[in-house]
């Protein structure tokens, strides 16, 4: 993929050089940086119909969600479609260009406005009856409108949205009130600034992949101790495995992986390392999404739906560019999308799946999370702080 250089604010490239010389310390002292102690989860809580339906209630149908990127739908009337925790969503771009979510439902009798996972639609039109709704949620047309006399709607249900650092978020509650600046802090607001999300371009293949409890799935994108082992010979062959830096961000993390190319940071002046060979990135935005990479030449964002049932979620996989997706890359992109698709469904589902299978043999003992574990202990505090009670 050629010697693109994508980092061209000095800002960013501050974040990703101090990350570089923080991965090189803990190359040099053999540790990772490290939780306090080490934390012990009852292997049941990953099996709990009860806790899974608060953790639906308290969390997925309450926090804000990453449902886009700016650069999903760049353009007015661009959207997406798909369905979370069974809400049907609707991210619209309108002719203002604010980004808008909205329930893909018609004020008519609930049918879907569309079926497509994404597009560009002059108008929302409802198959079933013809309802209208613009690119701004408004409802415009009703044929034979006066045989629902004052029926009061105005346009389709709107969901709290607000976008910042190219990323947009929605919250399912109606009724919340939110910034997305507030809910990613300052720290993870410049990090993914330094990302420039908004610059990127969509590969519109993506892949899904069943994939068992949803945490054991989030289990696996916060874990840098696994990569040098159950990825020894793919994705894990240029890191130095566990010495990773973990950046606890409220309820997100920044995860940073050393590459072999490390000593490039004592051995070279900073602006002529090669970030892709000294380090690898994840921003882990609570509570579902995982984006990998950006300080290089791509982004793969996995989007992870819980459910229908406690053992059970599925996993979407997109991968971002920042040039256009188009002949040559389009060949590239689509090699990519394979590469992760393989290594997460043959790799990463696969063993956890088998974690899935062990539950109900591991009620009396607990799981273990070491101190070189500290974003998945930062991802079960969370959890459990917010379904107390
Ligand atoms: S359900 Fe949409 S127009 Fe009737
Ligand atoms: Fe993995």
């Amino acid at each position: 993929m050629g010697s693109l250089e994508p980092i061209s604010n000095a800002h960013g490239r501050e974040i990703f050089y101090e990350l570089a010389r923080r991965l090189h310390a803990n190359v040099a002292r053999n540790l990772p940086d490290q939780a306090d102690a080490v934390l012990t989860l009852p292997a049941t809580n990953y099996l709990d119909a009860a806790q899974f339906e608060r953790e639906i209630e308290r969390i997925f149908l309450k926090v804000p969600l990453l449902v886009a990127l700016d650069c999903d739908i760049p353009n007015a009337g661009d959207f997406l479609s798909y369905a979370i925790v069974g809400r049907p969503l609707l991210i619209v771009r309108g002719d203002d260009g604010v980004a808008r979510t909205f329930l893909n439902v018609c004020r008519h009798r609930g049918a879907a406005l569309t079926t497509a996972p994404c597009g560009n639609a002059r108008a929302f039109v409802c198959p079933y009856h013809s309802w209208t709704y613009d690119r701004q949620g408004a409802l415009k047309g009703v044929p034979d409108e006066a045989a629902f006399g004052a029926h009061g709607v105005e346009g389709l249900l709107p969901l709290p949205t607000d976008t910042v650092a190219g990323a947009i978020f929605a919250s399912l509650d109606p009724a919340a009130h939110f910034s997305a600046a507030d809910w990613l802090g300052e720290t993870l607001v410049r990090s993914l600034e330094a990302l420039r999300l908004k610059e990127m371009h969509a590969y519109r293949r993506t892949s899904t992949l069943a994939s068992p409890n949803w945490k054991l799935a989030a289990d696996g994108y916060l874990d840098g101790y696994h990569i040098g082992f159950l990825h020894r010979n793919t994705i894990g062959t240029k890191g130095i495995n566990n010495r990773n830096t973990y950046d606890l961000l409220g309820p997100h993390v920044r995860i940073g992986f050393a590459n072999k190319g490390i000593n490039q940071v004592d051995e070279l002046p900073e602006d002529q390392w090669n970030l892709g060979d000294v380090m690898s990135l994840v921003h882990y935005i609570f509570p579902n999404v995982s984006i990998s990479g950006g300080h290089k030449d791509t982004i793969q964002l996995s989007r992870l739906f819980p459910g229908p049932g406690v053992t059970e979620s599925t996993t979407v996989q997109h991968q971002y560019f920042y040039e256009p997706v188009e002949g040559e890359m389009a060949k590239v992109a689509e090699a990519k999308r394979i590469t992760y698709e393989q290594v997460v469904r043959d790799e990463d589902c696969s063993t956890i799946f088998t974690i899935n299978e062990a539950l109900p043999a591991m009620t009396q003992v607990p799981f273990l999370f070491g101190r070189n574990e500290p974003g998945n202990q930062s991802l079960h505090r969370t959890i459990a702080a917010m379904t107390a009670g």
